[in-house]
């Protein structure tokens, strides 16, 4: 790879984490759709709240609540710092973790630190790596996989599939054929779970069914609601080229939108989960604006098995109360559970949601 393709990984990397941190990317007149539901209260719950029990698992492990550090980062100098106290913090909850895009891993050694850090200071957490689909579309080696799992001793790989954040994206790649055969090759040789997610436009019944048929074990819905990965392009584009005359102006600002709300995804994906029950096993994470316990609650309760974070769970970081914020997602998921006559989060999978026209 040449020193041009390293710069621009890195500042990409560098100014996405800048860019969520001070612009305004947030989806325009579209919100995750859980503000539609409400739980059925329980004026007779005869459970305790302090024996709320909010663990919970994932892919077979054990988790200390039902809430994930989503993909964010790594491959540059300062990503070490983030992704330490990332680490530190799921570590300390016991939360399953994702890493940011390995690309820079693989394109250039230096800043391979920066991932396995990780392990490093979570070594008892579920550690997932990450590459994007138009790496997998190009033809992943075998060797390449490896150095991806091996840095961080991962509990699987998450592809990210994001057409739209590519087609925005100045530098963008978007030849995505042959992905979808790419993702069951990987599925077929690697020891560990393959997870797919989107980045922020949502995951289709369509499109996870032809997903789980690729042997893929767990769909991360990643919604519309939370960060518009198209807007953080934008605002990329805009820096280098001035304003946008890619499209026109009414498409551009549907384009900016676009997806489908992850409360839409959760109801959709789950629908099909329990369709192919027996034959094509996956697990659902809800994520896209995850913002609340509120939002963990609605989530289980439409079928997820744990809810993540990136944006959000970035910000508090940011501002210096990551585990302040998980602490009070933490015991808003356990006042929900309270009103609802929910002890673990079994129960709160199966109570009923009402849906509010
Ligand atoms: C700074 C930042 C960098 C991100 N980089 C990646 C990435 O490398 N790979 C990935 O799969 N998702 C990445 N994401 C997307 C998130 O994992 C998540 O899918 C998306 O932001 C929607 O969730 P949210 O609304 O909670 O932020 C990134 C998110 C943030 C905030």
């Amino acid at each position: 790879m040449t020193q041009n393709t390293d710069n621009t990984t890195i500042e990409r990397k560098h100014s996405h984490v800048e860019i969520c941190l001070h612009n305004d990317i947030a989806f325009s007149g579209k919100n995750t759709g859980f503000e539609r539901y409400q739980f059925e209260h329980d004026a007779l719950p005869e459970i305790a709240f302090a024996e709320i029990d909010l663990s919970s698992t994932f892919l077979g492990k054990k988790t200390g609540a039902p809430l994930m550090i989503s993909s964010m980062t790594g491959g540059y100098s300062e990503a070490s710092a983030l992704n330490r106290a990332l680490a530190e913090a799921a570590e300390r909850f016991m939360l399953p973790l994702g890493v940011g895009s390995m690309r820079q891993a693989l394109e250039n050694a230096s800043y391979r630190e920066s991932f396995s850090v990780v392990r490093k200071y979570a070594p008892s957490i579920p550690i997932f790596a990450n590459i994007g689909a138009p790496e997998v579309a190009k033809g992943l080696s075998r060797a390449e996989i490896d150095i991806m799992l091996d840095l961080l001793n991962a509990d699987g790989l998450i592809v990210h599939l994001n057409p739209a954040q590519e087609l925005f994206q100045p530098e963008g790649n978007t030849d995505f054929r042959r992905v979808l055969d790419q993702i069951a090759w990987i599925t077929s040789v690697i020891p560990v779970p393959v997870i797919a997610k989107e980045v922020g436009c949502g995951i289709s019944r369509q499109t996870a069914h032809r997903l789980v048929e690729a042997g893929v074990k767990v769909i991360d819905v990643a919604g519309a609601g939370g960060i518009s990965w198209q807007k953080v392009e934008e605002v990329r584009y805009t820096r280098q080229f001035g304003q946008d005359r890619r499209f026109s102006l009414k498409a551009l600002e549907e384009l900016l939108n676009w997806g489908i709300p992850t409360a839409e995804c959760l109801v959709a994906v789950n629908e099909l989960k329990t369709e192919v029950r027996g034959t094509h096993d996956f697990e659902i994470v809800a994520s896209g604006g995850i913002s609340t316990g509120s939002d963990i609650a609605k989530s289980l309760a439409l079928g997820a098995q744990i809810a993540a974070s990136a944006g959000a769970l970035l910000k508090a970081l940011h501002a210096g109360k990551l585990e302040e914020t998980i602490e009070i997602w933490l015991n808003d998921l356990r006042a929900v559970m309270f009103l609802c006559g929910a002890a673990t989060t079994e129960q709160l999978r199966n109570t009923k949601l009402l849906f509010k026209h």
